[in-house]
């Protein structure tokens, strides 16, 4: 497949949307077409399965049931969008893709990165991210910031154990996939965290020789 595919990781609250705005900025300056997509999310069948997993309401839920909710609402959201976006030659940006859920439920959850990824590469078909960016914010910070924001969603309203355990795994998972999963302090201010993706990019454009 011809196009790019760039994710952007992290705790809830490191400020990944932002982020992806500012890298189609980037992109489209360049000449580039982008598409920017979130997950859980990002088309009508996967929103649908949004609502349903992060209502805190569902209390009741299942970790496997919850697995595989994220794992339909990806299923979709590759099948309708991403996959064809990429076989134009476009750019995809997507706020969370499979790291999430192996670390969310694989780690988090204790239901284990193995099982996770295996169930997610039936969901992709396999397709996997040219690049990931892992957002590094404090746990404690990150939850804050969020509530400051909005009302807590399901996972959001996990206590802070299960948010360090998302922040470690994290951490361990980046460290496992240098190549591909690049950690970024998101302590930084919003210009610097910019540059400091935007130059991971052109390192890999300049390799894909499309600079
Ligand atoms: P998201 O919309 O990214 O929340 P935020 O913008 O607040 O970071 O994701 C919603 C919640 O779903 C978030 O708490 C992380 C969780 N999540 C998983 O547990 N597993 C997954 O595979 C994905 C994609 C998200």
């Amino acid at each position: 497949m011809s196009g790019l595919f760039v994710t952007m990781e992290g705790t809830d609250g490191s400020g990944k949307t932002t982020q992806v705005k500012l890298l189609k900025e980037y992109f489209e300056s360049k000449g580039f077409s982008v598409v920017c997509t979130r997950e859980p999310g990002g088309n009508v069948i996967s929103e649908k399965i949004r609502n349903i997993v992060i209502d805190s309401n569902h209390k009741e839920m299942g970790s496997r049931t919850e697995a595989l909710l994220y794992a339909a609402a990806r299923a979709q959201l590759v099948y309708e969008v991403i996959i064809p976006t990429l076989k134009r030659g476009d750019i995809v940006i997507c706020d969370r893709f499979v790291d999430s859920s192996l670390i969310y439920q694989g780690v988090a959850r204790n239901l284990g990165i193995d099982k996770v990824a295996d169930l997610n590469l039936f969901a992709t078909e396999g397709i996997e991210p040219d690049i990931t960016f892992f957002l590094r914010l404090d746990p404690e910070k990150s939850i804050e910031r969020k509530k400051q924001l909005n009302k807590l969603d399901r996972i959001e309203n996990e206590n802070s154990y299960f948010h360090k355990k998302v922040f470690y795994g994290y951490i361990e998972l980046a460290e496992k996939f240098p190549e591909r999963i690049k950690i970024i302090d998101a302590f930084a201010d919003i210009n610097t965290i910019r540059e400091n993706i935007i130059e991971y990019i052109e390192k890999l454009l300049l390799q894909r020789s499309v600079l």
